[in-house]
């Protein structure tokens, strides 16, 4: 099975990026699916148009993803733009992609609806994730519940591209983990970079302790009877905490007796504990930044030649060769 997933170089890797995407993908990888990751910098382009934090954030996405576990031996990683025949690509899905199938995507309704200018690249953004996607023939697609219309927009596309000229494209499936298909952010709202509610992956113990005392409760006491299930605090422990654990919180909520504010403490914690191993690698890694400079080559290297192979069946079934 092959998988495939990118991420855009806009921000810090947070709680929602960790649990709806890199960590599926890596379970992939460490299943021995065959596996890709990039870093979508030509999409982060549609929002970033500032050189020096571009240049910055595909940095720190790289050392955030190798971090938290990605294997450049198992998994091929690398920059979307070390692969430039992705917008050849792109191009070539374009010209079948009816403008209503893109007018309908909540996403760039969103964007919009938060004030970014509506360019054409912002438009076009679905069409070129399909050709990301398209272009390795990849089986699944990991990726939290806001990027599934994407994914069902790319196998539209793909299946019109089939129809006119021919079986070229595999046709992609989501794959999107119940659990944690719309990890909360600290307002209760899906968390996200744009909403300002993250909590950050790689962040100084202060900070994270501070943010998570922020996280949105009701005003119930520390004596009430509480819901379990209608918590945010709660609904990021369980990410963190084993099932007994969990089982013993969600008791202590119903019977009463515990205050939010402990519970936050004993999140807060956990979320540090959990991610001591990634800050360990993160440190080392930083140490050395021409070895990430050297595993995005050799991974462009690697998926460049299945991305060049795909283009010319698809120039060759369109009548460019
Ligand atoms: P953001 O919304 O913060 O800009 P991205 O668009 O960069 O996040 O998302 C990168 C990946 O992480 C995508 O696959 C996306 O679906 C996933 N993701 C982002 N936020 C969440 C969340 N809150 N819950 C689950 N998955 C998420
Ligand atoms: N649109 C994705 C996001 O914002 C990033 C992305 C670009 C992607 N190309 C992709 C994800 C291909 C999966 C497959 O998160």
């Amino acid at each position: 099975m092959r998988a495939l997933t990118g991420i855009q170089s806009s921000g810090k890797l947070h709680l929602g990026n960790y649990f709806g995407m890199l960590k599926p993908a890596l379970e992939l990888q460490n299943k021995n699916a065959e596996t890709y990751l990039f870093i979508a910098d030509y999409h982060a382009l549609t929002t970033i148009q500032a050189a020096e934090t571009l240049r910055e954030n595909i940095s720190e996405i790289a050392l955030d993803a190798l971090s938290c576990g990605l294997d450049p031996a198992k998994t091929a990683f690398y920059r979307q733009s070390d692969v430039p025949e992705v917008l050849e690509l792109a191009w070539l899905l374009s010209v079948v992609t009816p403008m209503g199938l893109l007018e309908r995507c909540h996403s760039y309704k969103d964007k919009l609806a938060r004030g970014i200018p509506p360019n054409h690249g912002l438009f076009a953004y679905p069409v070129l994730m399909a050709a990301d996607i398209l272009a390795v023939q990849a089986d699944v697609v990991p990726v939290g519940q806001d990027q599934k219309q994407h994914v069902e927009v790319t196998r539209d596309i793909a299946i019109k591209f089939n129809n006119l000229f021919g079986e070229i494209f595999k046709i992609p499936e989501p794959f999107i983990k119940k659990d944690v298909a719309v990890v909360p952010g600290i307002d209760g709202q899906k968390m996200s970079k744009s909403y300002n509610n993250t909590i950050k992956v790689f962040t100084t113990q202060d900070e994270l302790r501070k943010t998570v005392m922020r996280i949105v409760t009701d005003s119930k006491t520390v004596a009430d009877k509480k819901d379990p299930d209608k918590c945010n605090v709660f609904a990021l422990y369980k990410l963190f905490a084993a099932k007994d654990k969990c089982d013993q919180m969600a008791d202590r909520y119903r019977n009463g007796g515990i205050g939010y504010g402990d519970v936050k403490k004993e999140l807060a914690e956990l979320i540090w504990q959990y991610f001591a191993p990634a800050r360990a690698r993160r440190e080392q890694l930083q140490s050395d930044p021409g070895g990430v400079e050297r595993i995005l080559r050799a991974g462009a290297e690697k998926a460049r030649p299945v991305i060049q192979n795909t283009l010319k069946r698809a120039r060759k079934a369109v009548g460019l060769e």
